[in-house]
């Protein structure tokens, strides 16, 4: 048994690395060794019969994928590799608006939320009408968000039709979306990272002062906390339909119950085990070697 983590291998990765190389430690206390790969680092192609041919996987019995390389991880599945997550789920997932359809009606409660028409246009201007439509259904405040970001760089919270244009005329080219601003949630929110179906545990993130976004990259500040059942269950069925062996799922608080905010198929957790003391690279090793024991 011998298994591969693959990471992206571009110089802001550096994180991932860590976050591979913890995983594998955790593997091997587990009796499994692994290989780090970057993306870029081995080879695979699609020939002229249209099959996959890949240095990668004759050696291995599966992969845990930290890349968010679509490419590379559809050829390792095609080529008989399990990967942990799978290619379609981390696709899906890096995709925040491709997630909500995915999730579709599997009965979480979602923001409302409308995608900005892709425009392929160069110094096209966006749609002002539609822009008005778009302030009439969600109101202001409302939250405009790049549909592939993460440690809420793309994410912006909007006050009025001035800034919603030029927002949108800034994000014109990346696929976006508008959504309805879950005040009850200002500036916090719950993260929970699910693995193998099951909530592991939870944190609050606070904002700092001025700051809606609760990121921990934007200076916000986590506090473990006793999942709620319903955060809990939230999460777990997010994972679940979405297919997930691993994820981080960010939940807005209302006095309703949770909102779901975004799944993270690639979520690090360093900052989560400084603030819950969870070994969550142990409990991903362990549910990995169960699921390539009894294959
Ligand atoms: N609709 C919303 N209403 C209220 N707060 C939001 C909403 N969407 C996002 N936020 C806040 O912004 C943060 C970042 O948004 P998120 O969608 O998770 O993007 P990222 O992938 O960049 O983390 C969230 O953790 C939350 O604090
Ligand atoms: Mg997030």
């Amino acid at each position: 048994m011998r298994g591969l983590v693959i990471i992206n291998g571009y110089p802001s990765a550096e994180k991932f690395l860590l976050q591979g190389m913890r995983i594998q430690k955790a593997l091997q206390a587990e009796g499994i060794e692994t290989d780090i790969f970057k993306n870029g680092e081995a080879y695979a192609l699609v020939n002229e019969a249209g099959q996959i041919e890949t240095s990668l996987v004759n050696n291995y019995d599966f992969a845990v994928y930290l890349d968010k390389d679509k490419y590379l991880g559809n050829m390792l599945e095609k080529s008989g590799l399990r990967l942990f997550n799978s290619a379609r789920a981390v696709e899906v997932c890096d995709d925040k608006l491709s997630t909500y359809l995915a999730l579709g009606a599997c009965g979480l409660r979602l923001a409302k939320t409308v995608p900005a028409p892709l425009c392929y246009t160069k110094g096209a201007k966006p749609n002002v009408a539609f822009l008005e439509k778009v302030a009439e259904i969600l109101g202001f405040p409302l939250v405009v968000k790049k549909s592939y970001g993460s440690f809420g760089a793309g994410v912006q919270l909007v006050h009025g039709m001035p800034k919603l244009q030029e927002v949108a005329e800034i994000f014109l080219h990346e696929p976006h979306f508008f959504q309805q601003y879950i005040s009850a949630s200002q500036g916090k929110d719950v993260r929970v990272i699910v693995i193998g179906g099951k909530a592991i545990g939870g944190m609050e993130r606070v904002a700092k002062a001025g700051e809606f976004r609760s990121n921990i990259e934007l200076g916000g500040e986590g506090k473990k906390i006793v999942l709620e059942q319903a955060y809990n269950d939230a999460a777990e069925r997010a994972a679940k339909t979405l297919g997930l062996d691993y994820c981080g799922v960010d939940l807005l608080e209302t006095e309703e119950g949770p909102v779901l905010c975004e799944v993270n198929s690639n979520a690090f957790f360093d900052g989560f085990e400084r603030v819950t003391g969870l070994d969550v690279a142990a409990a991903y090793a362990h549910y990995i070697a169960d699921q390539v024991k009894i294959r």
